[in-house]
């Protein structure tokens, strides 16, 4: 009973996906967005900071699953609970992402295959997420975010699969925005710049950590842009 008491209160907020929700940005957006008082769903593959997020956040309206986005069974099943509990969603933020093979080299220097795992994830992953979502979801007052990067649209060497991973994603968003509007779907996409994560790490070891921007700064842009 009680349960049902609390449900029905999250259902009075605004709820959104932020997938990866495990590490750097989707870290910091899980935080920020539960502050400002959204529900949060998300998910990642890792288990232990799946649960060390649920521990944290214990009294928080938050759902928390192991998931891997390229999975589309595991995306089933997820879905199923978080709708369970939330009905829909206002707001998905497709943050998860792929860098590819480190240390970063020259696309001759790849294997189509190290194309095909990049877009496996940043490409095919958000679409099977997003088809599913429309469809199950009805038409209309869902915002897709799509994280990208300034690598998607400035031919930087050696960022082959990852750049163009984003680019084909924020092509199809441009696309897809075509589309949805009139039913009332947004699809935007936002770069949060140079941030101090394990994949900037994993890109470029010797970046100067101080000039990088701190992910929850860049969770607060986004909320800021979303909530405008
Ligand atoms: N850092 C930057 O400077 C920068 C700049 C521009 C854009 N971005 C974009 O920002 C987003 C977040 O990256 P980040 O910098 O915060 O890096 P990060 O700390 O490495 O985070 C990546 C997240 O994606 C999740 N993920 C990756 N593959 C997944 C999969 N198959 N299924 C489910 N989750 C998956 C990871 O979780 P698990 O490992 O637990 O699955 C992790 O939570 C990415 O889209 C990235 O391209 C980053």
């Amino acid at each position: 009973m009680e349960n049902k008491i609390e449900r029905k209160e999250w259902m009075q907020n605004k709820t959104v996906l932020i997938t990866g929700g495990t590490s750097g940005l989707g870290r910091a957006c899980v935080d920020v967005f539960l502050d400002a008082g959204w529900n949060v769903a998300t998910f990642g593959r890792r288990f232990n900071l799946i649960s060390e997020i649920r521990e944290v956040n214990r009294n928080k309206n938050i759902i928390a699953e192991v998931c891997d986005l390229r999975v589309s069974n595991h995306l089933d099943n997820v879905l199923e609970i978080f709708q369970k509990t939330f009905g829909r969603f206002d707001v998905v933020i497709l943050n998860a992402g792929e860098l590819g093979k480190t240390p970063l080299r020259n696309s001759s220097d790849l294997e189509p295959n190290d194309f095909r795992s990049v877009f496996e994830t940043n490409f095919f992953g958000n679409l099977s997420l997003i088809l599913k979502l429309l469809k199950k979801q009805g038409k209309g007052n869902t915002t897709y975010v799509h994280i990208t990067s300034d690598a998607g649209s400035t031919p930087y060497p050696c960022w082959g699969p990852y750049g163009s991973s984003k680019a084909a994603m924020d092509f199809l968003f441009r696309i897809m925005q075509t589309e949805e509007e009139k039913l009332g779907n947004r699809f935007i996409s936002f770069d949060p710049g140079d941030m101090n994560t394990e994949m900037h790490r994993l890109a470029l070891p010797g970046d100067d950590p101080d000039r990088l921007k701190n992910p929850c700064d860049s969770a607060r842009e986004l909320l800021e842009l979303i909530e405008r």
